[in-house]
C-alpha cells in the first residue's frame, strides 16, 4: 500500500444523520488515521473539510476533472426527489442534481448505510420528501451498498481497504452488498444461539432469563433475518454489539427495517 498512489475520494451527504461518518472515524482495524492519511485522499467531504462555500465547491470541481474515472464517490444519505429535490439543497442546488453530476465521472460509488442503500427513516411511510436510495437514481455505475444504521466502522474501512489494496471492487451479493461482510445472518454467529437452540428465551425485560443472557427472540430480535457482521466483527473495536448489550437486533442493515412494525413486537 505504501507504494500505491492514494485513491481520491469524494464523500457527499444527502438526507442523513451523519452517524455513518461518526462510525467511520472510530475504526480501530485499520485505524481511520491510516485510511485517511495513507490509503485514500479524502479530497472533498462537506461535513468535515476545512474549506467551505465556494472554496469547497471549487475543490469538488477540481477533483472531478483531475481524477476523471478514477475517484470513488462515497455517499452518505440519499436524495429526496419530491418538489424537484428542494428538500435537500447542497451548494445552492438540489442534492440529487449534484449527486448525478459527481457520479458521472466516478470509478465506483459506495452507498454508506441504510440511508444511501435503502432510504432509511426519512423514507418511512408516507415518505413525504420521496427520499430515494441512490441506486434508483444512478443506474450506470457500480454501486457497493454498505448497509447498517450506521454500518460497522471496520466494515466501512474494510471495504475501502479492499478496493485500495486490490484495485477492484469486492464481490457483491444480489442486493449489492459485499459478500465478505453480509453473507451471514446475525443469528448464525450469535453467542446467545445455544440458548435459542435450547429453547431458553427472555420473556420479559429484566426477568431471570434476561439476567442469564438467554435468547432475545421473543423480545423481537430480528437477528434470524438480518444480514450483517455484528455478531462476528462486533462494535467499538470488537468489544460488543446490540445483543451483547441486552437488546435484540432491530435489523438496521435490512431494507425497510424502519417500516416493519415496532422494534418491540413480541412473538
Ligand atoms: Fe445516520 Fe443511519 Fe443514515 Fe447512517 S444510515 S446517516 S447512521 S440514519
Ligand atoms: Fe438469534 Fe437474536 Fe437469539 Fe441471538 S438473540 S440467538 S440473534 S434470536
Ligand atoms: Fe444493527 Fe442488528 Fe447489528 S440492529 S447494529 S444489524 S445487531
Amino acid at each position: 500500500l505504501e507504494t500505491k498512489e492514494r485513491v481520491p475520494v469524494i464523500w457527499m451527504h444527502g438526507l442523513e444523520c451523519t452517524c455513518c461518518s461518526e462510525s467511520f472515524i472510530r475504526s480501530a482495524h485499520p485505524l481511520v488515521k491510516d485510511v485517511v492519511l495513507s490509503m485514500i485522499s479524502l479530497d472533498y467531504d462537506d461535513t468535515i473539510m476545512v474549506a467551505a462555500g465556494h472554496q469547497a465547491e471549487a475543490i469538488l470541481e477540481e477533483t472531478k476533472q483531475k481524477y476523471k474515472g478514477k475517484y470513488i464517490l462515497a455517499v452518505e444519505g440519499n436524495p429526496p426527489l419530491n418538489e424537484d429535490g428542494m428538500f435537500c439543497i447542497d451548494g445552492g442546488r438540489p442534492f440529487v442534481e449534484k449527486l448525478k453530476y459527481v457520479a458521472e465521472d466516478a470509478m465506483a460509488i459506495i452507498a454508506w448505510g441504510a440511508c444511501a442503500s435503502w432510504g432509511c427513516v426519512q423514507a418511512a411511510k408516507p415518505n413525504p420528501t420521496q427520499a430515494t436510495p441512490i441506486d434508483k437514481v444512478i443506474r450506470d455505475k457500480p454501486i457497493i451498498k454498505v448497509p447498517g444504521c450506521p454500518p460497522i466502522a471496520e466494515v466501512m474501512t474494510g471495504v475501502v481497504t479492499f478496493i485500495t489494496t486490490f484495485g477492484r471492487l469486492p464481490e457483491l451479493d444480489r442486493q449489492g452488498r459485499p459478500k465478505m461482510f453480509y453473507s451471514q445472518r446475525i443469528h448464525d454467529k450469535c453467542y446467545r444461539r445455544p440458548h435459542f437452540d435450547a429453547g431458553q428465551f427472555v420473556e420479559e425485560w429484566d426477568d431471570e432469563g434476561a439476567r442469564n443472557g438467554y435468547c432475545l427472540y421473543k423480545m423481537g430480535c430480528r437477528g434470524p433475518t438480518t444480514y450483517n457482521a455484528c455478531s462476528t466483527v462486533r462494535w467499538n473495536g470488537g468489544v460488543s454489539f446490540p445483543i451483547q448489550s441486552g437488546h435484540g437486533c432491530i435489523g438496521c442493515s435490512e431494507d425497510g427495517f424502519w417500516d416493519k412494525g415496532s422494534f418491540y413486537d413480541r412473538l
